[in-house]
């Protein structure tokens, strides 16, 4: 068998920045597309060329072509427009849903075993459209979101602590927006929860610079948003579905029922291996936990009714 193949959607930040990490971890060849004439073709060869200084035999390539995604094992897609300072995912919604269909209407005819992973925002209202675009089942079509808001939780959870991040894990349940649920019971260092490590309050406000990641990062950069730490990731999620890893991790997976919510994708803790998503995990909530859960899922639910009236 031949080295698996990976199709990237769009060749910006998070596109390029994923092709690249793929790439040179040596875990699949990876093609990069881009409705933009020469970008990926331009960011695919300068990718080429890293390879023999990098030491990796992936084969990366840049295409506006999806007869060059056939066959691909995953595609992600990162294809859209990303948040400007003041502009708020749930603005992206009309202008990415049209994009991410068209995408995945082609992707999926060329691929129509693939598993995708979506990025675009707004992230879980985008699941829906690329379910529904596709036509592949709920274990196929997963979002990254989960991974990235659980890595910037455990980023400011062992800065506070002066512990390292490797020792600290964190889940963050619920919708890739402001109501977001960073779940501090289910949030440990070295296994111990840190409610048993850090006062309430200093929790409150972990949890909101959490909630507040991706726009504290846009209000830095000012002409575009996060994309190091999205790659990051979406290689996470790549790695366990090729590798077949059984990795734990939080990613959007459309519920049937599962944290009492039904056809609705949320971020939950889920089974990543060959399948996709293999299995949905469903963990104890308190009242608190769950009503949290619920208005995030809830604001999900209103982007989805937004959509459907959109078409
Ligand atoms: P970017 O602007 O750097 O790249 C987007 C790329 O998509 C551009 O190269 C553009 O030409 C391309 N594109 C637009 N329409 C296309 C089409 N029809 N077909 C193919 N390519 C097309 O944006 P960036 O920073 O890479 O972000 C991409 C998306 O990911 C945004 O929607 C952003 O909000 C989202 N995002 C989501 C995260 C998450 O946690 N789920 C984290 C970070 C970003
Ligand atoms: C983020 O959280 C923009 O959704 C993106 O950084």
């Amino acid at each position: 068998m031949g080295r698996r193949k990976v199709t990237v959607i769009g060749a910006g930040n998070v596109g390029a920045t994923t092709a690249q990490r793929i790439a040179e971890a040596g875990l699949a060849n990876v093609v990069l597309i881009d409705i933009v004439e020469g970008l990926p073709q331009g960011k695919g060869l300068d990718l080429a060329e890293a390879a023999p200084v990098v030491g990796h035999d992936a084969r990366i390539v840049g295409t506006n072509d999806y007869a060059d995604t056939a066959g691909s094992d995953i595609v992600v897609v990162t294809s859209g427009l990303a948040r400007q300072p003041g502009m708020s995912r749930d603005d992206l919604l009309a202008k990415n849903a049209g994009i991410v269909r068209s995408v995945v209407t082609a992707a999926a005819a060329a691929s129509p075993d693939a598993i995708l992973i979506v990025v675009t925002n707004p992230l879980d209202a985008m699941c829906h459209v690329a379910l529904d675009a596709s036509g592949f089942p709920r274990e196929r079509v997963l979002g990254m979101a989960g991974v990235l808001d659980s890595a910037r939780f455990r980023t400011f959870i062992a800065e506070e602590l002066g512990v390292s991040v490797e020792d600290t894990h964190a889940f963050v349940l619920g919708g890739h927006g402001d109501t977001m649920v960073p779940l501090a019971r289910y949030s440990t260092v070295a296994g111990i929860p840190i409610t048993e490590l850090l006062p309430p309050e200093r929790i409150q406000a972990l949890s909101e610079r959490t909630a507040n990641g991706g726009a504290e990062v846009v209000a830095l950069l000012k002409t575009g948003s996060a994309f190091y730490a999205p790659a990051a990731a979406v290689f996470e999620m790549v790695e366990a579905i090729l590798l077949d890893r059984k990795r734990v991790l939080p990613c959007a997976v459309l519920l049937r029922g599962e944290y009492g919510n039904r056809d609705l994708f949320v971020g939950a803790p889920v089974v990543l291996g060959a399948a996709g998503m293999e299995r949905v995990i469903e963990i104890p909530l308190t009242a608190d936990e769950q009503a949290a859960f619920d208005r995030s899922a809830g604001s999900v639910r209103e982007l989805v009714d937004k959509l459907a009236s959109l078409v």
